[in-house]
């Protein structure tokens, strides 16, 4: 059992939202936090709907809500979390912005915290070349979403993460209700290594006229007994994640052609068609 009490999640999207809820349900105080009051609103809207449906569905009193309601703390000031015993940076996918949260994670927060990262792609080595002498606390805590649901941790260790980070990583995964796997360093892990370029695959498919998205996403639901298709669930990633992705990973593997994103992938990240969160991407969601 972890005896981790207070854990600080930095970046209140999707992702740092999904990790804050699944933390407090597991009876862990929260802090969130973000640079954008925006975000932080989003999230507690977030939180407060999920919490409203498990009442409702009888899977928590409305007591157990509230308790679950009153561990999570918003902010936009990292130093309020500075009692926090542990930190999931969970931001953009972006190693020049974790970068720099990384050194402030360091400086933030105290000697012994672990700093693990949600990144989907991005190389814990290099990430950890931001926090010199604290490499042995960087380690990759990868949730997938939505996170409340999904029950893997894909936990990836850098070429300096410690053998203690590691175990405190699956202890912490564990008492969070989730199934941590291990997966080495390198760009993609295994999840998106081989997710992402079935999803660009999808696309190809839709651009070369094999089908449509409905009849792909049909074929592969009805046909492979995935939960959403592969253009849906691209939708629901983020085309721009989805995009961001293959570009690590294409960087990252040597300029593989393989793993370049999908020229009509990038056309609608382009266009601001980014999936569910923007209200259009590869469907669109106006109508519902
Ligand atoms: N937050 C919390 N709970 C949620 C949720 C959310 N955002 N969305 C759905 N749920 C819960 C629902 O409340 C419901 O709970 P109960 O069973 O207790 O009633 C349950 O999930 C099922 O939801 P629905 O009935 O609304 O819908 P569904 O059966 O179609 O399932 C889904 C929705 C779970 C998203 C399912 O479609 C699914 O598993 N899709 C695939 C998701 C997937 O592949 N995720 C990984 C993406 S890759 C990634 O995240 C990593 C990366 O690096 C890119």
């Amino acid at each position: 059992m972890s005896d981790i009490s207070h854990i600080a999640v930095i970046g209140a999207g999707t992702m740092g939202s999904g990790i804050a809820l699944t933390s407090v349900l597991a009876g862990k105080q929260c802090t969130l936090i973000d640079v954008q009051d925006a975000q932080l609103s989003s999230a507690h809207v977030y939180h407060e709907k999920q919490l409203h449906k498990l009442v409702a569905k009888e899977k928590l009193t409305s007591e157990e809500a509230a308790q679950a309601q009153s561990l999570l703390t918003y902010t936009t000031g990292m130093s309020d979390a500075s009692l926090a015993d542990w930190a999931i940076e969970a931001a953009t996918e972006n190693v020049d912005v974790k970068k720099k949260l990384f050194q402030l994670m360091r400086e933030t927060f105290r000697e012994n915290v672990v700093l693990a990262t949600n990144t989907s792609s991005i190389s814990i080595t290099d990430l950890a070349t931001a926090v010199e002498g604290a490499e042995h606390r960087v380690i990759g805590m990868h949730f997938f979403n939505p996170v409340p649901v999904m029950k893997l941790v894909e936990v990836i260790k850098g070429n300096n993460t410690s053998e203690a980070t590691t175990n405190a990583t699956v202890e912490l995964s564990e008492a969070l209700g989730k199934i941590p796997v291990p997966a080495n360093d390198f760009a993609g892990f295994v999840s998106n290594r081989v997710l992402m370029p079935m999803i660009n695959e999808a696309f190809h498919a839709w651009e070369d006229g094999v089908a449509d998205p409905e009849a792909i996403d049909s074929i592969m639901k009805l046909g492979c007994a995935f939960p959403m298709g592969p253009l849906r669930l691209a939708d629901y990633i983020g085309l721009d994640v989805c995009r961001d992705i293959m570009m690590v990973m294409y960087n990252g593997l040597d300029e593989n052609p393989k793993y370049l994103p999908n020229q009509k992938l990038v056309e609608l990240v382009e266009a601001g068609k980014l999936g569910d969160k923007s209200g259009a991407g590869v469907y669109d969601y106006t109508k519902e």
